[in-house]
Formats: C-alpha cells, sequence, structure tokens
C-alpha cells in the first residue's frame, strides 16, 4: 500500500513486512527518513535529526536552517550541490558543468507496476502491488522521475528511474543509479557475492567502516566475480534471526553497488550502471530509462531475505510457459564428447538416456562450421553435416524416435575470427579504429548496438530453431567485452555503446524467445557468469556453474541460492573423477547434489556399468517424484558447507512435503549430528521414505539423529511427507 500525507508532505510505502518513508522539505528537497520494518506511525522526522554543524558542512537553500544535504539522508543524492558523499545522479548539462540537483514537481499513485521500455524488469498485477511516480525538477529542464513499486504480498520495493532533457542543449547523464537509500544507523555488515569461473557466488560478509565500499564489473557482463547483489545486514543478523535488506539489481552488463558509511553515522547504499566508462547523450525531448533495482527487507535473517527473493524470481520476472511447468531432466553431451561426436554418438547417448528414464538430449558446442575446436567457427551457425550426417532434422528425428526431445547450444554474441561471418563483416565485431583487439577464447564479441547484427543473429537461430524439432536452447556467452567501440556511433555517443550493447542483447533475447514461446531457453556464460535477474526474464533456469565436482557445487549452489531460487539453478551430475578438480565422488552424492535444483546429467551414459546405470534409473525416478518441492519450495540452509558437513531442505508452502538432504563432505570419526529441521508444522506427522514417523515439532525441535558412521563423501537426501 502506497499513502501520501498532504499534512506533512509524507510518502509512506508497506509491503507485507516494511515501511519506507520520505518526505518533501520546505524547499521541495526529498528526505528520506526511514526503511526498515512494518510501522504504523509515519511522523519519524526524529530519526533524521543529526547534529553540529560546522563550516564543513554546506547549507542550502531550505527554510530548515539546520537542512544540509550533506548530513540529511537523502532519497536520490545528486552530485555537486551540496552533498559530497557518492551519488546517484550527475548529468552534465548545456553549460558544460555537472551540478545536478532536483526539486519535487508532482506525483501519481497508481494500482500494479508498468514496464520500462527495452529493459526487462519484475511485473505485477494490479492487485499484486502498487506504484508511486515522483517527478523533480532541475533548473537545467532536466526532468527526473523517481518508480517505486511496493508489493502487497513481498516485502519487496521496485525502484527506477528516469531522466528527460525538458531544456533545449545536449545534455549527458554521467551516472545514474536505479536506487539510493540512506540508513541512519551507523552498523551494518554488507554481504557480496564473489565468485571466478567455476567457483560463482560464494558469500563473503564484512563490516562497513567509514568511506566508500564497491562491489561492480566493468566487463560488459554481470560477470562471475561479483554478482549485481548485496545485502545490508544487522551485526547480530544470522541465517535465520536478525535484520537483512537485500538490494538487487536487474541488469545484465556493467553495474556498480557502492555503500558509504559518512562520518556522521549514516549509511547510504545505491546501485545501478557503472558510471565507469558511461556517457549517454540526451538531446533535447530525450529519456534514459536506468534499469530496476530490488530491494527486499527480512527480520528472519539472510534465510527470510533468500526466501523473499526467491518468491519474487519465481513468480514476477519471467513470463516463460516454463516457468512453473516440470522441466525437462537433460543428459547434456558437453563433458561426454566435448567437440568429438557425431550422429550415431548422439543417438546412441539417446538410446541409453530413454532406457533411463531422462526426457532430453541437448548437443553442446561442435555442431556447426568447422568447430571441431574452441579456435573457430563461432558465428557460422550452420549445421557441419561431416559430424551431423543429414544435418539437424535427421539427427533430431532419430533422437524423438527413441521418445527424448532434443535441446541445442548456441553462442549468439560471438564471432571467431576463424569465421566465414568475420571474412565477411570484420566491423561486426566490437573494437576501436587501429587498435588491437584483445582475444579470448579465439573469438571476439558482435556489436550488438548495429541492428544489423541483431537482425542476423535472430535470423539465423529462427532458422535453426524452425528446421527441426528443437525443444531447448542452451544460450552461451564465453568471453567479456574490450575495446568497446562501434562503428555505428558517433563519437559523442561512445560513451553508450556498453549499455546499447545490453539493450541489443534484450531486444535479441525477446523477439526470439517470443518467436519460439514453447522452447526452453537455458542461460549460460562459461557457467555462471551472466546470472542475474534480467538474464531470468528470458532464461526460466540457468547453467550454474561449470564445476560440476559435487563438493564445491554445494557452495557455488547455496551462494546462489543467497539470492536466486532453485527452480532457475541448473544443476548436472558427471563423471567421477570430476573434469574441474579431479575429486573422486560417490554417484549417489553427485545425484543429491544435484537435486538440489533443475536436474540433469553431462557424462557419457553409454561408458556407465549397468550398476551405475541402474542408480541413475533410480535417481530420475527420484527426482520427477520430489521436483514439485524443490522448484517451488520454501529453502532453509540448515549447515553451512564450511566445515565437515553440509545440509539443506526444501519445504512445500503448504509443508505438507520436505526434502532433506545431508553432505558428509570429510569423513570424521565418531561424530555426532542433530539437525534440527525448518519450516515444518510443528504438529502434523512426517513419514520418511524408510517408513519412519516423525512429529514436525521432533524434526524442527529435537532434530533428525544423523550420529552414524559416515564415510568420506557419503549424503542421503530424506523425502518427508505429512500424513493424512
Ligand atoms: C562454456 C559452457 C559449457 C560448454 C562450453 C562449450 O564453457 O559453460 O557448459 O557449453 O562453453 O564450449
Amino acid at each position: 500500500m502506497i499513502t501520501f500525507y498532504p499534512d506533512t508532505k509524507t510518502f509512506k510505502l508497506d509491503t507485507s513486512e516494511s515501511s519506507y518513508i520520505f518526505r518533501i522539505t520546505g524547499a521541495g528537497y526529498l528526505r528520506h527518513i526511514w526503511y526498515g520494518h512494518l510501522l504504523h506511525e509515519h511522523e519519524l522526522d526524529r530519526l533524521t535529526v543529526r547534529d553540529g554543524r560546522d563550516s564543513s558542512v554546506p547549507g542550502s537553500s531550505d527554510p530548515d536552517p539546520w537542512f544540509s544535504a550533506d548530513t540529511a539522508a537523502m532519497e536520490y543524492p545528486t552530485f555537486g550541490a551540496g552533498d559530497f558523499r557518492i551519488s546517484a545522479l550527475e548529468v552534465k548539462n548545456p553549460a558544460g558543468n555537472s551540478v545536478t540537483d532536483m526539486r519535487y514537481v508532482s506525483h501519481e499513485i497508481y494500482a500494479g507496476k508498468r514496464p520500462i521500455p527495452g529493459i526487462p524488469s519484475t511485473f505485477a498485477k494490479d492487485d499484486e502491488a502498487d506504484t508511486l511516480e515522483i517527478l523533480c525538477r532541475d533548473v537545467t529542464g532536466l526532468l527526473v522521475t523517481l518508480y517505486y513499486t511496493a508489493y502487497r504480498n513481498l516485502p519487496v520495493i521496485s525502484r527506477r528511474v528516469s531522466v528527460k532533457n525538458g531544456g533545449e542543449g545536449d545534455m549527458y547523464v554521467k551516472n545514474i543509479a536505479s536506487m539510493s537509500v540512506d540508513f541512519t544507523h551507523p552498523e551494518f555488515d554488507m554481504l557480496g557475492l564473489w565468485g571466478a569461473w567455476g567457483r560463482e557466488r560464494h558469500p563473503e560478509r564484512r563490516r562497513l567502516i567509514h568511506g566508500i565500499t564497491e562491489l561492480s564489473s566493468k566487463r560488459g557482463a554481470s560477470g562471475h566475480y561479483h554478482n549485481p547483489f548485496a545485502a545490508l545486514l544487522s551485526p547480530e543478523c544470522t541465517e535465520e534471526y536478525g535484520e537483512a535488506y537485500g538490494f538487487s539489481l536487474v541488469y545484465s552488463g556493467n553495474f556498480a553497488i557502492k555503500a558509504e558509511l559518512d562520518s556522521f553515522g549514516l549509511t547510504r547504499i545505491l546501485l545501478g550502471i557503472s558510471p565507469d566508462g558511461f556517457e549517454w547523450k540526451l538531446e533535447a525531448g530525450e529519456e534514459f530509462y536506468s534499469p530496476e533495482a530490488l530491494t527486499v527487507y527480512s527480520d528472519n535473517g539472510i534465510g527470510g531475505m533468500s526466501r523473499a527473493f526467491h518468491k519474487l524470481f519465481r513468480n514476477h520476472i519471467c513470463g516463460s510457459v516454463w516457468q512453473h511447468k516440470t522441466r525437462p531432466v537433460i543428459v547434456n553431451n558437453w563433458e561426454a564428447t566435448y567437440f568429438n561426436f557425431d550422429d550415431d554418438k548422439l543417438v546412441s547417448i539417446a538410446k541409453d538416456a530413454a532406457d533411463l528414464g531422462i526426457d532430453m538430449l541437448v548437443m553442446d558446442d561442435g555442431w556447426f562450421g568447422k568447430r571441431n575446436d574452441d579456435r573457430r567457427s563461432l558465428g557460422d551457425w550452420y549445421t557441419n553435416e561431416e559430424k551431423l550426417k543429414g544435418g539437424l532434422p535427421s539427427l533430431v528425428s532419430r533422437v524423438n524416435a527413441l521418445g527424448v526431445r532434443f535441446g541445442i547450444w548456441f553462442e549468439p554474441e560471438m564471432i571467431c575470427p576463424d569465421s566465414d561471418l568475420y571474412r565477411a563483416h570484420p566491423d561486426w565485431a566490437l573494437h576501436t579504429e587501429g587498435r588491437g583487439m584483445s582475444i579470448s577464447r579465439s573469438q571476439y564479441v558482435l556489436d550488438l548496438t548495429r541492428p544489423e547484427v541483431c537482425d542476423y543473429i535472430v535470423g539465423f537461430m529462427t532458422n535453426t530453431l524452425s528446421s527441426a524439432n528443437i525443444e531447448y536452447v542452451k544460450w552461451d556467452f564465453n568471453r567479456c567485452l574490450t575495446e568497446v567501440a562501434s562503428l555505428s556511433l558517433p563519437t559523442d555517443r561512445q560513451g553508450e555503446v556498453f549499455h546499447r550493447y545490453v539493450l541489443g542483447l534484450y531486444s535479441v533475447l525477446e523477439r526470439v524467445t517470443s518467436a519460439f514461446p514453447n522452447v526452453l531457453f537455458e542461460g549460460c556464460a562459461s557457467g555462471g557468469g551472466r546470472y542475474d535477474p534480467a538474464m531470468l526474464a528470458y532464461f526460466p533456469q540457468y547453467w550454474t556453474s561449470d564445476d560440476t565436482d559435487p563438493v564445491e557445487r554445494i557452495s557455488i549452489q547455496l551462494g546462489t541460492s543467497v539470492v536466486y531460487p532453485a527452480a532457475t539453478m541448473s544443476c548436472h551430475v558427471s563423471a567421477s573423477p570430476n573434469h574441474q578438480t579431479g575429486r573422486r565422488s560417490k554417484l549417489e552424492t553427485r545425484g543429491n547434489v544435484a537435486m538440489a535444483g533443475v536436474f540433469g546429467y553431462e557424462l557419457d551414459l553409454n561408458r556407465m556399468t549397468d550398476d551405475e546405470k541402474e542408480t541413475v534409473k533410480r535417481q530420475v525416478e527420484k527426482y520427477k517424484k520430489i521436483s514439485h518441492i524443490v522448484m517451488d519450495g520454501e529453502l532453509y540452509r540448515l549447515i553451512p558447507p564450511t566445515g565437515d558437513v553440509a545440509a539443506w531442505e526444501y519445504v512445500t508452502e503448504n509443508k505438507k512435503e520436505a526434502l532433506f538432504t545431508f553432505v558428509a563432505i570429510n569423513a570424521r570419526i565418531a561424530p555426532v549430528y542433530f539437525v534440527k529441521l525448518r519450516g515444518l508444522d510443528p504438529n502434523l506427522t512426517y513419514l520418511d521414505d524408510f517408513g519412519n514417523r516423525f512429529s514436525g515439532e521432533a524434526l524442527m525441535y529435537a532434530g533428525l539423529n544423523l550420529t552414524r558412521g559416515w564415510r568420506d563423501g557419503d549424503s542421503v537426501t530424506v523425502h518427508f511427507t505429512a500424513e493424512e
């Protein structure tokens, strides 16, 4: 619910669990007052009082003599007009300076939520959320609109900003954060998700100290190294207790999340497109839209915050028909064959898949051009008929004839110098004139700011997907952007290329996914390198990591789950010893770990023994029985994977079913383990899959007794069902 109190000119935005309050001052500044637990009152000005002014703190034109934009909690801080902390908005005006300031003009409140032109964002029906739009103006004629959507049944506020040149000369947007929040309490820890290739999204917590902390990407993609997410935690916040504020940017390109603790105990956090290398020209009348930022409030710890993000991303970001459908169990041939396969080999994997109950074969990299290694042919998206005799239609119908569905791999945004496409269109690769091009995995990046390049991608994808019964696409992206410039834009618009690339990508994804609404699209970027909420608008599932080692995967998956739901996490059982770490592991444990997400296989089924095939068959059967718990259930991270054991649990919303997993990462002699389950109904009786009966209260308050002789790498997954 969103309320405006005209007497005090105060806005109050209430979600299911949080309140967000700010007001218009006498001079028209927007002054932030409160973000936190749901409150019934709105007269909270006392929270913003900050005593003590000296000559280092500038005054303002506000009638309140104590008000200074430099010490006040500001709603959307601008650059150059008295607030010296990190700023959300900086626009160079026609006079050539970057002084940016804004005052309230008008506002509008309505039910529901409107989309952002050209940028994916969360959606909500009129009875699910309310939106406030506030128009502000700078003396230069710059018009700034702040958008807030408060979800009614989730503790979520969505924010974004647009700026319009309402003046006469050209303006240049140099920095535009999607949101900013000022907290008047000084004590916060900051949680981020750092990573690398094969080691994505590991939580890291630090105390915020005076000065600026930044998590960001300048790689042209959200990337492996930092996810566009951060949380501010009260110092006492733990997995299930205490206050957590989560912030997530719905964007796939360069981003920056900055937090500053100022000298007067105020903590500011802002997130948006990274200002590094960014400059967007606004001619008179032109408008620029920021991507969306999401905030979640929880007073049930990090776990409560994660569960709110999960609900949001399960129900409000992806419109694909696959979002709520049972996903196929896949076998992907990448780690099975790498580039070394032909049609007969794929058909023989599909034969085993059919026997084992696996639903779909995905043909990975290597099926097109002269792609027999990773050094050539990206861009040449025509079937290599030496490998696939009879072409795609023949292969797909042979696989389908076995009762197995067919999926295919693309890396659409790339071009190899050794490709027919590059020989025909060298200027289609991002580059700057007269400067060398950084090569990575023998490939360059296509210039998606150019409409003809976007049309080319849509064209070959449409042709391929129409040529045979292809029901799944893995959309890969395996390098970052360098020498970012475009021949298609004038010099004073080169600062737009990073963002225009992302807009080009969204337009292509929009066109391809809407032309093939029944195809299941899975995202990938050298594993989980562009795993962000905007990608989830097109990809109901994402390849979590190229590291498929089960021990590593526990950390990667539980780290990913800090923000993203299991329904988005693609998790495969691969061979032992593992191709990335060399570790040997039990097939059963590989299965139990992969069952924490969208389940599949990434190995050569033909090389499995009969015993192993029996295990696979049982795993597939089991997953099909429990997948609804994982896909739609609430996650509880019970024991973090930082010690000898790890445990997690999914519970259905009606609390009638739960899936519990325990892994003995390092075996210890004479260990004692009681693991308390969470989220169950204490008054129900649950049966496990071995026929044992437990009361919900015993499972939650006394715990499950797992004291036994675990061998190294053992694990168990238990399915609890409430007795009728
Ligand atoms: C990336 C992906 C892998 C695989 C290869 C193919 O590394 O993450 O899963 O598709 O590309 O080249």
